[in-house]
């Protein structure tokens, strides 16, 4: 019988609903040591959260996250709010010794991200960081095969985020659903919101990044401030490339932008070996694109993985439908739930940590630096 684990939400935008869908699912299709339990959900405005709360479950709200984070029947915190939030609620959390799971970036900058490290190493609190990419399953067989060796030594790591929603100069920034404009709430534009994704992955998939050679745009320079009122510099990076090395000699290739009309999400890798490569795009995400060189020469060619294997030899599919029926973006939230649920039950945390997810804020914070100073940066 799974025990109870009380969730305490806080945010109920995007994330507050992707991450509510995931608990709701979960035990559903994974049979699991913890059931999370829908307990509280939290933001300022009482009649939205209420009417948040009763959509999707929840069995009461808070309108000031100190409160849900008093409260002895909550165990676990979910912190789905704008970045310039994570760092107070994660040290609160902590300190009370909840249990904690922050969206990403982890924090603002890297000093930040520490500081909260070292909050939840010293509590002892389970923790994980939604990197949520991950656990889509072609890139966990990505990272399967990777590490059979079936690429052999890797050569080079390309990757792209791409939108195009912020190209008209009349968007404001700030407030509710343009707080990732304004640089006060969000730390940076695409580099923390979109490469973030792109570089946890690429950590994850062929290890550390030691030195960035970066530039940054920010296409349009100022923008009416929703909080004030007034026409504000924006602060942000808008688009943003990085050349990378990889600690393992690869070379990388990252570029992310908000200004590539006509692309709406459009997260894709490729990863080229001595032996062959692999490529994902977010758009077609149940499949893997991979080349074998060691086939048969006549035959030799990309092939394209439906990752819907029921038998266990797809990394989750086996808790889904049947063979050839994909899956979508919200399982991947839903994958990372059970990954957690699995490890706070040992006391453990589910990776990337708070810990990994450093790694990428500091990644982060060497491609701004790199930008803005005009030379190669070192990682850390
Ligand atoms: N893993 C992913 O793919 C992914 C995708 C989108 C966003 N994110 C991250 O999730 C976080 C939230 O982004 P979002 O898109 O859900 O934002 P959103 O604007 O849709 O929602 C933000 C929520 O925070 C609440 N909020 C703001 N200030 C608050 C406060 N002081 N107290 C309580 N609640 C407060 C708002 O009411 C709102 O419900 C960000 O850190 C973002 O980077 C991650």
């Amino acid at each position: 019988m799974a025990k109870p684990l009380n969730i305490g939400m806080i945010g109920y935008g995007f994330m507050g609903r992707a991450h509510s869908n995931a608990y709701n699912r979960v035990s559903n299709f994974f049979d699991l040591p913890l059931r999370p339990v829908l307990k509280a959900a939290c933001a300022r405005n009482a009649a939205a959260v209420q009417a948040f709360a009763d959509r999707w479950g929840y069995e009461s709200i808070e309108t000031d996250w100190r409160r849900l984070i008093e409260r002895p029947d909550i165990d676990a915190v979910d912190i789905c709010v704008p970045n310039n939030l994570h760092r107070e609620i994660a040290l609160a959390a902590a300190a009370a010794g909840k249990m904690i799971l922050c969206e990403k970036p982890l924090a603002m900058n890297s000093a930040e991200g520490e500081e909260m490290c070292q909050a939840v190493e010293r509590a002892g609190v389970p923790n994980t960081v939604w990197y949520n990419y991950r656990r889509v399953p072609a890139v966990t067989l990505a990272k399967r095969l990777i590490d059979e060796g079936r690429l052999g030594r890797i050569f080079h790591y390309r990757a792209n985020f791409l939108q195009d929603w912020t190209i008209s100069e009349d968007l404001p920034q700030g407030g509710a659903g343009l707080w990732r404009l304004d640089a006060a709430a969000a730390g940076s534009g695409v580099t923390g919101d979109l490469l973030a994704h792109c570089i946890d992955t690429a950590i994850w998939l062929n290890g550390r990044i030691s030195d960035v050679g970066a530039m940054t745009e920010t296409f349009v320079k100022q923008r009416m401030h929703n909080l004030t009122g007034q026409v504000e510099p924006v602060g942000i990076d808008d688009a943003c490339a990085f050349l990378c090395h990889f600690q393992n000699g690869s070379l990388g290739l990252f570029e992310s932008t908000r200004y590539a009309r006509g692309h709406k999400a459009l997260y894709t890798f490729e990863i080229n070996g001595e032996h062959g490569s692999l490529k994902w795009d977010l758009h077609d995400l149940h499949r893997l694109e991979f080349f074998d060189h060691g086939d048969e020469g006549r035959l030799r060619g990309w092939r394209s993985i439906h990752v819907t294997d029921h038998s266990g030899d797809h990394p989750y599919m086996d808790k889904w439908w049947v063979p050839g029926l994909q899956i979508g973006y919200e399982h991947s939230f839903v994958h990372q739930v059970a990954d957690f649920l699995e490890a706070a039950a040992r006391g453990e945390s589910a990776a990337p940590t708070f810990r990994d997810a450093l790694e990428t804020q500091q990644v982060c914070d060497a491609v701004l630096r790199s930008a803005s100073e005009r030379q190669w940066a070192t990682v850390g």
